[in-house]
């Protein structure tokens, strides 16, 4: 099955600052403000949800095709993808700006200043999905995760018109879609993901009520958090399914697409829905025990026997023939 992967690729630059930003606020005086924190720790991580996506993917013995907009930093990220299995040649690279850099600080009350720069992701407005298919091949799914919003709508629209299968994903897009937007985005997908918060909110953004949107996709899978995910059809399919435990919670970044990724590896198996989220949600789970979001590490063994202690050894002898 081939897979192509749309969406963000991006650096993290996170920050600890030892102290309280509050104490650098002078009230009555925050008309001019020109601040600067000494910060005691620099931690650079890969990220973006489509690279994290196809990561577990390429992790799991597949090989995604990304469909990005990078910048002229992109080699190294580069090398790093192509080594664990996602087929990178297709990334448009922009000739002027960098990739996109998520910039985070955090003080001892875990109050936050961030900023984030879309560089390069900008122009994946720009990226034609018909020439790369004519190089890669046609893809019998195209995952469409968060990416500049104008992208995202245009991918979409391509799939329904190539007939094309594709999983929309809007994840933290949704808050700057529009109900129409977000409307086009989902109409036809064959699976939609989103967590329970995100679906509550394309309620109240498109005016569809719960069933108007399972009704408008093939499948529905709506991630719970600790709870686990369900998945559902309009026609009456709904599985549910629990998390493994984790050894640790280290660091829940990169959950959601994680979980993605193990979903659709299940999916380009052959695995029945109940299989794909629990693939999902044990790729989370390592997620969840590495500080990163594509740090995790595990042998096929390993894999295999924590997926047998979770849902038993008849669901994990379907699986292990696949993880490599
Ligand atoms: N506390 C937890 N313990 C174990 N597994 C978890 C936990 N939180 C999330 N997961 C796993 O990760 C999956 C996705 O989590 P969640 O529903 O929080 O996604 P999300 O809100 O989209 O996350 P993200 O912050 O990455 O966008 C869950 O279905 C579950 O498998
Ligand atoms: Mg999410």
């Amino acid at each position: 099955m081939k897979i192509g992967v749309a969406g963000s690729v991006g650096l993290d630059h996170l920050m600890n600052f030892s102290g309280k930003f509050t104490d650098s606020f002078v009230a009555g005086s925050l008309e001019k403000i020109s601040l600067s924190f000494l910060v005691d720790s620099l931690d650079v991580r890969r990220g973006g949800c489509a690279a994290n996506i196809a990561f577990g993917m390429g992790v799991l013995g597949l090989n995604p095709v990304l469909i990005a907009a990078v910048g002229k930093d992109w080699p190294d990220y580069e090398a790093w993808l192509s080594r664990h299995g996602v087929d990178t040649s297709h990334a448009l690279v922009s000739q002027t700006l960098f990739t996109a850099h998520f910039m985070v600080t955090t003080d001892d009350d875990l109050n936050q200043i961030a900023s984030f720069f879309p560089g390069a992701m900008s122009e994946a407005r720009n990226i034609e999905l018909g020439p790369i298919m004519e190089k890669a091949g046609r893809f019998d799914m195209l995952v469409i995760s968060p990416d500049d919003p104008e992208a995202m709508l245009r991918h979409s629209e391509t799939c329904r018109e190539l007939g094309i299968a594709f999983a929309a994903d809007p994840s933290q897009q949704m808050a700057r879609m529009s109900g129409e937007d977000i409307k086009l985005l989902i109409e036809g997908a064959s699976y939609l993901f989103m967590n329970e918060y995100e679906l509550a909110l394309a309620m109240q953004k498109t005016g569809w009520s719960d069933a108007e949107i399972l009704e408008r996709v093939k499948v529905r899978v709506i991630t719970l958090g600790s709870k686990g995910a369900k998945v559902e059809t309009a026609n009456g399919e709904f599985v549910q399914i629990h998390c493994p435990k984790e050894n640790s919670k280290t660091d829940p970044t990169g959950v959601g697409d994680s979980f993605r990724s193990g979903f659709i590896a299940g999916l380009a198996w052959g695995l029945s829905h109940e299989r794909c989220a629990q693939l999902g949600a044990l790729i989370a789970t390592y997620v969840i025990e590495t500080m990163g979001t594509q740090e995790y590490r595990f042998t096929s063994e390993e894999f295999v026997a924590r997926f047998e202690e979770a849902y038993g050894q008849a669901a994990a002898a379907e699986i292990s023939a696949h993880i490599r």
